[in-house]
């Protein structure tokens, strides 16, 4: 009877994934810019004033930024996975992205190693440098961007 309730309760989570398998890796890339955003963007709300600075939470957000980058991101643009808010060129000019990707994700380390020693114009400055690779990948390989 146990057994039975599993199955019918992993039956229940199919619709919700069936979008997401139509094409995996859109979905699989989506989360995880979502998820740099989340620690990236609270890093900046503190760096523009948006949200009292806090010490502890940039040192956080730093170290998850940091952890997200060392992710095998390309993962998320195998052949033949055009669509979401990715512009072709991605797979007319794999190198340039793949540049732009590890770019990013060395920008991301720095800004995860000088969230933790507290240094406010240090953090600020690496925000910056950090958000220049998003800037820049954005610009070139994804739709509808405006920043
Ligand atoms: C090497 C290229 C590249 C870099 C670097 C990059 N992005 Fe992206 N990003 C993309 C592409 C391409 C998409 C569109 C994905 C899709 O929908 O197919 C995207 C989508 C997003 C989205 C929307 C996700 C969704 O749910 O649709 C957010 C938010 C985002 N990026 C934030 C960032 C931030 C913040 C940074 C830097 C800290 C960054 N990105 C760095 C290429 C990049």
């Amino acid at each position: 009877m146990i057994r039975r309730a599993v199955v019918v309760a992993v039956a229940a989570l199919l619709p919700a994934v069936a979008l997401a398998e139509e094409n995996p890796a859109i979905g699989y890339r989506q989360a995880l810019m979502d998820l740099v955003y989340a620690n990236f963007g609270t890093v900046g709300a503190m760096v523009k004033g948006d949200i009292p600075w806090d010490d502890a939470r940039v040192a956080g957000y730093g170290k998850d930024l940091k952890a997200i980058s060392t992710l095998n991101a390309m993962r998320g643009w195998p052949a033949g996975s055009e669509g979401g808010e990715s512009l072709p060129a991605i797979w007319t000019k794999m190198d340039d992205f793949q540049k732009k990707m590890e770019a990013f994700q060395a920008e991301a380390s720095k800004l995860g190693d000088v969230a933790a020693t507290g240094d406010r114009e240090a953090i600020k400055a690496q925000f910056g440098a950090t958000g220049k690779t998003c800037k820049s990948c954005h610009d070139d390989f994804k739709k509808d961007d405006e920043g």
